[in-house]
C-alpha cells in the first residue's frame, strides 16, 4: 500500500482554511493509503507561543484530527516532538540546504517582509528543512498539503535528491498531492491573503469551532465587491472565495452556484454559504465536544502514545541508516 504523511501547526484552533485545504482529504483517502498524521509542534515555536496554551492546542489538534474523521484505529497518529528523529534528521539536512534556496521560500519572505534581520528568528528561516526531515524521514509517496506548502514540498525533494546523489540512494522522492478544490481557501477580510489561524483579525478566519451565529456573522462581514453578481472571477476575488469555499462545503459545481445565485443580492448568497459551513462543521463540533471531556483523556494520550511508537520504529532505523552513510559511529 501507498504511503502518506503529513502534518498541522498547532498554533491555534483549525480553520475552514486547513480543513478544505488538508484534513478533508485526509479523510478522503485515508482507506486507500498507509496513513500517518502528526501534530507539528517543533514547527509552531517558530513563532512565540503562550506554553500553556500551546500545551492545550497540541492535544485540541489531535482531537479535531478524529473529529473531522480521521479514523485512529486506521491511521498512526502522533505529535512530531515525541519522535526526537525529527529534529536530528532536520540538523544533519541543514548540511545539504543553501541559505539562498531558503531565502528565497515564498512564505519566508511574506512573513519576513517587514522585519528587520536582527528580529527574524533562525528557526523560521530554516522551517522548511525541519519539514524535510518530517517527510523524508518515513519515505511517503504522498504527502497531501495545501497550494501555500508547494514550494516547501519543492525543496523537501531537492535535499533528498541532494542527500541522495551524494551519500546513495536512503530517502523515496515524495510527491505532493494538492487537491483541485479548496487548495487555497482566502482570508474573508483580505481576499488577497490565505485564511490563517494566526491572523490577529478573528473575523478572517472561520475557527472549525466557531458558533453558528459567529460563522453567519463572518460571512456576513466578508469583503467583497460592488459588482453585486454571484460569478467566478479573478476581478472579484471576495466573492470567488466564497463560491469556492460553497462548492468545497457542498459539492457542487461553480456553474451551478452561479445559476443558483443568479439575481440574488451577495447577503442571500454570503447566508447561504454561512449556512452551509455551519451545517458541515456541526457534526466536527459534536464530536469533538465528546471527545474533549476528562473521561476521554486517557484516550487521546494512548492515541498519541501509539502512535509515536509506531513512527518511532520507522524513524529510528531510518535515522541509523542516515548516520551510517554519514560515517558516523553508531
Ligand atoms: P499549517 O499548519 O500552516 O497548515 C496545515 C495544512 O493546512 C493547509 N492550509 C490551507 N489550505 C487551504 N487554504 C488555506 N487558507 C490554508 N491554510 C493552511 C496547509 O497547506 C497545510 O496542508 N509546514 C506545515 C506543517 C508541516 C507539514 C510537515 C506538512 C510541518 N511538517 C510535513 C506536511 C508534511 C504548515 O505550516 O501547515
Amino acid at each position: 500500500m501507498k504511503k502518506i504523511l503529513s502534518g498541522i501547526q498547532p498554533s491555534g484552533i483549525l480553520t475552514l482554511g486547513n480543513y478544505l485545504g488538508a484534513l478533508k482529504n485526509w479523510v478522503e483517502i485515508q482507506n486507500d493509503y498507509e496513513c500517518t498524521y502528526f501534530v507539528a509542534d517543533l514547527h509552531s515555536i517558530t513563532v512565540t507561543q503562550d506554553p500553556k496554551t500551546l500545551h492545550e492546542n497540541i492535544k485540541k489538534v489531535i482531537m479535531q484530527y478524529i473529529a473531522c474523521g480521521i479514523d485512529p484505529e486506521k491511521n498512526t497518529i502522533f505529535i512530531q516532538s515525541h519522535v526526537h528523529e525529527h529534529a536530528e534528521l532536520g540538523w544533519i539536512l541543514n548540511n545539504s540546504a543553501y541559505m539562498g534556496e531558503l531565502q528565497r521560500m515564498t512564505q519566508f519572505k511574506d512573513k519576513t517582509a517587514k522585519q528587520e534581520n536582527d528580529s527574524v528568528k533562525v528557526g523560521l528561516f530554516d522551517y522548511p528543512v525541519l519539514m524535510a526531515a518530517d517527510i523524508l524521514l518515513y519515505d511517503p509517496d504522498y504527502v497531501p498539503v495545501g497550494e501555500d506548502q508547494r514550494q516547501h514540498l519543492e525543496i523537501t525533494r531537492t535535499l533528498g535528491r541532494r542527500f541522495n546523489s551524494t551519500y546513495g540512494e536512503i530517502f523515496k522522492i515524495p510527491d505532493a498531492y494538492i487537491s483541485k478544490s479548496g487548495a487555497r481557501i482566502m482570508s474573508l477580510q483580505d481576499p488577497s491573503k490565505k485564511m490563517s489561524k494566526s491572523d490577529a483579525n478573528p473575523n478572517g478566519f472561520i475557527s472549525l469551532l466557531d458558533s453558528k451565529d459567529e460563522i453567519i456573522k463572518k460571512f456576513k462581514r466578508a469583503v467583497t465587491d460592488s459588482e453585486n453578481v454571484v460569478k467566478y472571477t479573478e476581478n472579484q476575488p471576495g466573492i470567488k472565495n466564497l463560491i469556492d469555499i460553497y462548492a468545497c462545503v457542498t459539492d457542487k459545481k461553480i456553474e451551478q452556484i452561479e445559476a443558483e445565485f443568479e439575481g440574488a443580492g451577495y447577503g442571500t448568497f454570503k447566508t447561504a454559504v454561512g449556512e452551509a459551513v455551519a451545517d458541515r462543521l456541526e457534526q466536527i463540533q459534536k464530536k469533538y465536544n465528546e471527545l474533549n471531556k476528562p473521561e476521554n483523556e486517557e484516550f487521546i494520550q494512548s492515541i498519541y502514545t501509539k502512535g509515536a511508537e509506531k513512527a518511532g520504529k520507522y524513524a529510528k532505523p531510518k535515522l541509523e541508516q542516515v548516520y551510517t552513510a554519514l560515517g558516523f559511529v553508531l
